[in-house]
Formats: structure tokens, C-alpha cells, sequence
């Protein structure tokens, strides 16, 4: 749709995106990262901006996303950077969407000067657990603010895509989560998604196989709906 033909249904909304993925260091050049490009976080920012939010867009490791027109970008690394910037975000913000990919674990004491191989074994990474931002936001949420969450499931041996969501939603206590089928070259560095939004109100809407901005526009939809006053 052109940008005009978008509903204007997110005029006077502050709302903030987080989008990327954080990169935690083992020294000065090296860190544990994942594969999430940012794409569907820049998609998301843009279609508010066009429905009318003020938007900030948290962004890490999104180099060569060319930043969404009307966006205030904040560029964030680490989990703890992205974890105290959507913090600071979060105060005046009528909607918070979480769809960074965060790091669950860290190098827990990242070298200061740049590891050198020897000829012993290496030793291995000590690793740290990082704060849940989502969990953290949920807990700190203002009345009326809406939280969205993504996950990003693998179906396994016992549980299936939409099972892993479910029970990660009744975990995350946001209001809506959106969950995307990953693995096999599905979400990550592609341009299409597919997957379902669960909705707190018990509400399971499947989301069809389509581009990011439809993902998002069906995002925002949603929020619309929950948005009072
Ligand atoms: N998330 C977060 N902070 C973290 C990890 C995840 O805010 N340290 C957010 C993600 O941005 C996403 C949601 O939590 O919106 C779900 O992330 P996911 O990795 O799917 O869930 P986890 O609770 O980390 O569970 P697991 O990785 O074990 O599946
Ligand atoms: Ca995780």
C-alpha cells in the first residue's frame, strides 16, 4: 500500500521498536552474536511512522538498514546497552515492541586485550545469564501501555512451533506476541515471515506468508485495537 492508503490510526502514539540483534564481547574484536538482520524491527518502525507514531527505533548491529523515514534511531551493541536505552524509551511510550533478537548469555569476563591462540587447548567460555528486557518492561509497564513480544520457535521432537509460543506467551505476560517459524532458511536474513500473534485475550490469529511490512501492518492492527483512551 502507498503511505497515504495507510491508516492514520497512530497519530499522537510514542511508540518504541527495538530491532537487530546484540552482540556480546569475548575481547576488543570478537563477540557472540545471532544471525537477526533487523529487518522486521525497521519494517515495523516504518509502518508506525506512517500511521502517525512518533517512533524511536533501538537498533543493534543493523549496519546497512538504511534508518526508517520520521524514526529517531538509537544505536545500541550489547544486551545491557539495548536493555538501559529501551528502559530510558520506555517512560513516555504508549507501545513497546520488543523484536531485537537479545542475548540470553554472555562472556562472562570479556578479555580487555585481543585472545591469542597457543599451542594449549583453549579454555573454555565462562558465560553469564543477561537481564530479560521483555520481562523487565512487563513489570515496569505504565497503565495503558501495550508490550508486544516476538519469539522465534523451532518446532522439536515433542513441541511444535505454535506449542513453543504458547507457552512462552504464558511466560512473557505481554499482551501480544507474535510467533515466527524459524530454521530451515525461514525469517532470518529473508525477506518474508509468517507465524501467528497471540493475543491476551486468547485470541490465536494466524498471520499469512507475506513481506515484513505486512507483518507489521497486521502488527500494529492489533495494537490499534488494544489502545484505550
Ligand atoms: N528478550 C528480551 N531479553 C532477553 C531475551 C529475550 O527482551 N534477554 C525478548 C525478545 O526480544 C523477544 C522475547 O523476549 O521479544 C522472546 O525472546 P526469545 O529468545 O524467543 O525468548 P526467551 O525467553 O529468551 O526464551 P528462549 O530463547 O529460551 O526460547
Ligand atoms: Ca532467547
Amino acid at each position: 500500500a502507498r503511505p497515504d492508503a495507510l491508516p492514520r490510526d497512530l497519530v499522537g502514539r510514542r511508540v518504541v521498536v527495538s530491532a537487530g540483534g546484540t552482540r556480546e564481547p569475548l575481547d576488543p574484536v570478537r563477540f557472540l552474536g545471532n544471525r537477526s538482520s533487523g529487518r522486521q524491527g525497521y519494517a515495523l518502525a516504518r509502518v508506525a511512522a506512517q500511521r502517525g507514531a512518533r517512533v524511536t527505533l533501538v537498533a543493534a548491529n543493523t549496519a546497512g538498514l538504511p534508518d526508517p523515514a520520521g524514526a529517531e534511531v538509537v544505536r545500541v551493541d550489547t544486551a545491557e546497552a539495548l536493555r538501559q536505552a529501551m528502559h530510558a524509551a520506555a517512560e513516555d511510550a504508549d507501545v513497546l515492541v520488543m523484536a531485537a533478537a537479545v542475548a540470553d548469555f554472555r562472556p562472562a569476563r570479556p578479555a580487555g586485550y585481543k585472545i591469542k591462540k597457543t599451542d594449549r587447548d583453549p579454555e573454555p567460555v565462562a558465560l553469564a545469564r543477561t537481564a530479560d528486557v521483555l520481562a523487565e518492561l512487563v513489570r515496569d509497564r505504565r497503565p495503558g501501555q501495550v508490550i508486544v513480544g516476538f519469539a522465534a520457535e523451532t518446532g522439536d521432537a515433542g513441541t511444535d512451533v505454535l506449542a513453543h509460543g504458547r507457552a512462552k506467551f504464558a511466560r512473557k505476560r505481554c499482551d501480544l506476541l507474535v510467533v515466527n517459524a524459524v530454521g530451515e532458511g525461514r525469517a532470518f536474513e529473508v525477506e518474508d515471515n509468517a507465524g501467528w500473534l497471540l493475543s491476551a485475550d486468547g485470541t490465536e490469529t494466524p498471520i499469512p506468508h507475506g513481506s515484513k511490512s505486512q507483518l507489521a501492518a497486521a502488527v500494529w492492527d492489533a495494537v490499534t485495537a488494544l489502545l484505550t483512551d
